[in-house]
């Protein structure tokens, strides 16, 4: 039995090859966080199987957390492409020292780019909520990973980095009202913005929208998981906008607050979203969570694939990172594996 078959996700038609007539431009893939055994110290499965599984399963992009050069290596004359990240505790480091943001990138991308196709990288995973806070750091980190590499003649890698919406905006909104929550805004995310426009990057935003519908009285269960009835809408009656899914406003409310600072039109990257497949304790049937992870999941793929876009961008995201490949319960852990079920749409 080969367990990495078992555990990994059928995805099989998460890619528009698979699915010629598909209108959208949107990029679907998933986010992959290596596995490790309990222990912490093996992998469990090694990148050549995870490369291999995921160019088998036709899944054009993979979203790591890390940047482990092995796995870089793994996906070298495929068609997939990585969105890699630094993490959180290497950002002040680089910030502080260029000749370190050179030595990251001589590690970590030169040698494998353009062999492997790196799409992006993120500095950093969600800072602004970690302890201590190293936002400030963020900006000068960018910069210096951006210009090491444009020093070392590497042109087209887009550098950014991933925020959580419900760390930068309010949780109840209508999109046309929506702002980046201050200071935050102003201190951290109007910087970013215009490094991302002067460097033709993306704005890249973890996203879930569960969490509308815990926070929210007015969001129905419906619309969170894309229920299609003909009734199940919001309206944002300030812009005369009608919402049929909590995902477009998740994503309007972001594009408004970039307009606020003048940036509407970056392209904008769901660096990951999902359902919570247990732990929901409305619900007391683990095997209830599992079924609307499924739905939530097959709404999301029929809504991207439909090429309609959202109310305020309607040419769409650039791409969505679904989580996750492997599902937590493949790493030994509970609690936030995602796919547990084969979606084939
Ligand atoms: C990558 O895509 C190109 C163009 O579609 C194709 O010609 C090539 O065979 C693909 N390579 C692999 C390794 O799948
Ligand atoms: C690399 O990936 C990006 C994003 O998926 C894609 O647009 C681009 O064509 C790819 N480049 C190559 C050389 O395959
Ligand atoms: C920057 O890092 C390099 C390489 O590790 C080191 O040689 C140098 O002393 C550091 N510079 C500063 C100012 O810390
Ligand atoms: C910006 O990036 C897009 C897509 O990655 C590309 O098509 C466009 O040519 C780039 N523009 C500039 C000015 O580099």
């Amino acid at each position: 039995m080969d367990s990495l078959a078992f555990y990994l996700l059928l995805l099989v038609s998460l890619t528009a090859v698979a699915n010629p007539t598909v209108a959208s431009a949107t990029t679907i893939g998933v986010t992959y966080s290596t596995p490790r055994s309990i222990s912490g110290s093996e992998l469990l499965f090694s990148p050549e199987r995870i490369a291999e599984k995921v160019v088998s399963m036709k899944i054009p992009a993979v979203r790591l957390l890390d940047s482990d050069p092995a796995m870089l290596r793994a996906f070298a004359d495929t068609n997939v492409s990585l969105f890699i990240s630094v993490p959180n505790p290497l950002v002040p480091l680089l910030a502080s020292n260029r000749s370190l943001a050179t030595a990251w990138v001589n590690r970590h991308v030169a040698p494998f780019y353009p062999r492997t196709n790196i799409s992006i990288i993120s500095v950093g995973n969600d800072v602004t909520s970690d302890s201590p806070d190293v936002s400030p750091f963020l900006l000068p980190a960018m910069e210096n990973v951006h210009g090491s590499l444009r020093d070392l003649g590497i042109h087209k890698i887009p550098v950014s980095t991933t925020l959580y919406f419900f760390n930068i905006l309010p949780a109840i909104f209508f999109p046309s009202a929506a702002r980046f929550q201050q200071p935050k805004g102003e201190d951290t995310i109007r910087p970013i913005l215009q490094f991302l426009e002067r460097t033709n990057s993306s704005f890249l935003l973890n996203l879930h929208p569960y969490n509308v519908y815990e926070s929210s009285f007015i969001v129905p269960f419906g619309h969170v998981i894309f229920d299609e009835s003909p009734l199940c809408f919001i309206d944002d009656y300030p812009a005369r906008l009608r919402y049929r899914n909590s995902f477009d406003m998740m994503v309007d409310a972001v594009i408004t607050s970039m307009a606020a600072m003048g940036h509407k039109d970056l392209p904008l990257i769901v660096a990951e979203t999902g359902w919570p497949s247990s732990g929901v304790e409305t619900f007391s049937e683990e095997d209830l969570t599992l079924v609307y992870s499924e739905m939530f999941l097959r709404g999301l793929l029929a809504h991207l694939r439909s090429g309609s876009g959202t109310p305020l961008r309607k040419e769409g995201l650039l791409a969505v990172y679904v989580f996750e490949l492997v599902e937590e319960e493949a790493k030994g852990m509970r609690n936030s594996g995602l796919l547990h079920h084969k979606v084939q749409l």
